[in-house]
């Protein structure tokens, strides 16, 4: 890596897998956290997700922050430290660079070899830039190295992220940004939609079945790295809208009555049962705006893609927290 990219490892011990599969495999209703999506198989699988017709949300996001970078920049200024909680392949940011002209860059993801090598193609398309790369898991914390300029921040989150926390989580989540952003802070978050449900369910179910490689892919991990008994072939996806919580749901499903065994434990599948792997709220604009407020980021401006596909929000720290 070259001088220009410093890789911190922030990754927290709790964030392990065994640990999470043995608590959540032991639940009434079994879960599986959808950061354990991304090692470097899942972080490529999802690229190939962006790629599909049916998941309108990246094109969508990059047609609005292409229209409106312009503007973004006049109201953040020049000079700024620009942090990206779950940066993934960088591919957003470089819609801002040239315009926002950062101080310093600091994308921040729990996949750290897709990170180191995201990091080192940015760093050779951007020579000026300092990028400050860090592994960390945003459920625990947003440590920004030490060695990043004391200059005002903004805190980039695109993707709709926000949208795999549950409401009360995405309320603590906007609580740590607006502390990692300090006073002069800004956020600039790309959060999706409501819409036709046929529209939903059509980008979480791709033709080419992208998305359930991606999801099947957990079991493969469960497999694979903890050395355990598990036939993900014996397991379907499952991606729905759940219209009363205003969320998409992504689920694995038991094909049969089966048991996955990891290091002596047992865990049984009835037929049908469910692994629950992701949720994806979708936040109308209203909705977003009043969860954004009541975490102490006060709303400036926010920009819609074309028939409300999905919204791009710049927030400040509020005044009464400086
Ligand atoms: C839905 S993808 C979005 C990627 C990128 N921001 C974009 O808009 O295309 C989520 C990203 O967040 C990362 N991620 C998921 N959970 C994380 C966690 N708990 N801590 C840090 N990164 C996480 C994943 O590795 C992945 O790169």
């Amino acid at each position: 890596m070259s001088q220009q990219v410093t890789f911190h490892d922030h990754k927290p011990k709790e964030s392990n897998l065994y640990s999470a599969i043995l608590y959540g495999f032991s639940q009434s209703a079994k879960t599986i956290p959808p950061k354990f999506f991304y090692n470097e198989r899942g972080s490529r699988l999802f690229d190939e997700i962006c790629d599909q017709p049916e998941y309108y949300l990246p094109d969508a996001e990059k047609t609005v922050l292409n229209r409106c970078v312009n503007e973004i920049a006049e109201i953040t200024g020049e000079n700024r430290v620009i942090f990206e909680p779950g940066a993934g392949n960088l591919s957003k940011i470089r819609l801002l660079l040239d315009v926002l002209k950062p101080i310093a860059y600091v994308p921040m993801d729990i996949s750290s070899d897709f990170l180191k090598s995201a990091a080192a193609g940015l760093a050779g398309d951007y020579p000026w830039l300092p990028i400050h790369a860090a592994c960390v898991d945003f459920t625990h914390s947003l440590p920004l190295p030490e060695a990043v300029p004391d200059k005002p921040r903004l805190a980039f989150f695109p993707g709709s992220s926000l949208g795999n926390f549950h409401r009360a989580e995405a309320k603590e989540f906007l609580l740590m940004i607006r502390q990692a952003l300090g006073r002069e802070g800004m956020l600039l978050i790309g959060v999706d939609t409501k819409k036709s449900v046929s529209v939903l369910n059509a980008a979480y179910n791709d033709a080419a079945g992208i998305t359930a490689k991606f999801n099947l892919n957990l079991l493969w991990r469960i497999r694979h790295e903890l050395q355990a008994e598990c036939e993900p072939d014996n397991f379907d996806h499952h991606a729905f809208y759940n219209r009363d919580e205003g969320r998409i749901e992504m689920h694995l499903v038991s094909q049969r009555e089966q048991a996955v065994r990891i290091n002596g434990h047992r865990f049984s599948f009835d037929p049908g049962e469910t692994v629950q792997t992701e949720c994806s709220y979708k936040y109308a604009p209203e909705e977003f705006l009043a969860l954004a407020t009541d975490a102490g980021l006060q709303p400036i401006k926010h920009w819609l893609a074309k028939d409300e596909l999905f919204a791009v929000y710049l927030l400040g720290v509020s005044a009464w927290e400086v």
